[in-house]
């Protein structure tokens, strides 16, 4: 079954063509950074216009570079939610019209299920059960994973997302938009012990986050700084180091909380080298598989949404012919679909 998966959730646009027999053929992406950097953040309706502009052109590009046409299509997955609304409904008209049109089946896809499962798209990737930590820019979760839908929420964030502290804490520090990936590359500059933040709710018992009080320790040490180059690479590193070492321990512990030997990292933040490389170090000493999307699909992207609908699909799941999404939409309430294993 060869499924077009549609991702327009917020500031990209994601194209990917997921074939069930052999895998990922082709994908493309769009992102929008350049459009909302002015604005310091993304501003939700040049974001659903500029999806408009994108979305036909991607879809083209991507069944070329597969080598396919339009009516090889067997299927269609979209992003239906959380996101944001104007955005979602972009993909999701285009997804529905271009089903109806074709007369194949389509299923929204719960975005935060496309990160989940994204790394499922590697090689050599555990099966369910595991546990995954999700940290995007809206969320900071960890989940028992027992099969493809079946999600039990085990920790959640109190008030922002992993992510969201990242690109809060670098435009405290003047850096551009998305804070995220520019405070990392700064933070590769810092000095070791120039500073010390804490690591929030790991002195109790748990598996919650809370990062907000972070960024408040990142504004006093940028305040009392010289404002250097310097100050702001050894700020980023203590930042850094605190968000990874509190994810890390919060990770080891629901392993042994759900006694599972496998755990997979999705989401945005799962690009950051530092967190991949202190997870890493972990499963080589207490033994447990790791796996992680490529960074370029930790972030979002097409393929996640490909990947996630063809699960669905095949498993006879399909929606209606109304045009539905849903902005906010706890990742609990999807339906389980049987365990299964990556390109099958
Ligand atoms: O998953 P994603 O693309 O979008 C959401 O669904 O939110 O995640 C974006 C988030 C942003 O907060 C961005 O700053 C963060 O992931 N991010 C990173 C890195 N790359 C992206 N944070 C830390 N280090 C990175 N290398
Ligand atoms: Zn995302």
């Amino acid at each position: 079954m060869r499924v077009l998966g549609i991702e327009s959730s917020c500031d990209e646009t994601g194209l990917a063509l997921y074939d069930t027999a052999s895998g990922l053929r082709a994908h493309a992406l769009f992102s929008q950074i350049d459009l909302h950097q002015a604005y310091g953040g993304v501003v939700p309706e040049l974001a659903s216009r500029d999806h408009v502009h994108r979305l036909l052109p991607l879809i083209r590009q991507t069944l070329a570079r597969a080598g396919l046409g339009i009516a090889d299509i067997d299927g269609i997955a979209y992003t239906a939610g959380p996101g944001l609304i104007g955005a979602l409904l972009v993909g999701a008209a285009t997804a529905r019209a271009l089903a109806w049109s074709l007369d194949v089946p389509s299923i929204g896809v719960h975005h935060m299920e496309g990160h989940l499962l994204a790394p499922l798209l590697e090689n050599d990737a555990p099966a369910p059960p595991f546990v995954a930590l999700l940290v995007s820019g809206g969320h900071s979760q960890l989940i028992e994973v027992a099969a493809i839908g079946a999600y039990r929420m085990l920790g959640d964030t109190l008030d922002d997302a992993a992510g969201e502290a990242f690109d809060k804490s670098a435009k405290l520090m003047g850096l551009p938009y998305p804070g995220g990936p520019e405070l990392a590359r700064v933070a590769a500059a810092g000095r070791p012990g120039q500073h010390r933040f804490s690591r929030p709710m790991c002195d109790r018992p748990g598996l919650d986050f809370s990062f907000s009080g972070l960024k408040t320790q990142v504004m006093l040490a940028w305040k009392a700084s010289d404002h250097s180059e310097q100050a702001r690479a050894d700020i980023a590193l203590a930042f850094e180091d605190a968000v990874t070492e509190t994810l890390a321990i919060k990770c080891l512990r629901a392993l042994q909380q759900t006694g599972l030997r496998s755990l997979i990292v999705a989401g945005g933040v799962g690009a950051n080298r530092q967190l991949r490389a202190r997870l890493g170090e972990a499963a080589r000493r207490d033994g447990f598989k790791l796996a992680f999307p490529r960074p370029e699909f930790c972030t979002d992207n097409g393929a996640m949404i490909a990947f996630a609908g063809a699960k669905r699909l095949q498993a006879g799941l399909h929606d209606g012919a109304s045009i539905d999404v849903r902005p906010r939409w706890p990742l609990e309430e999807l339906v389980a679909v049987a365990a299964v294993r990556t390109t099958s």
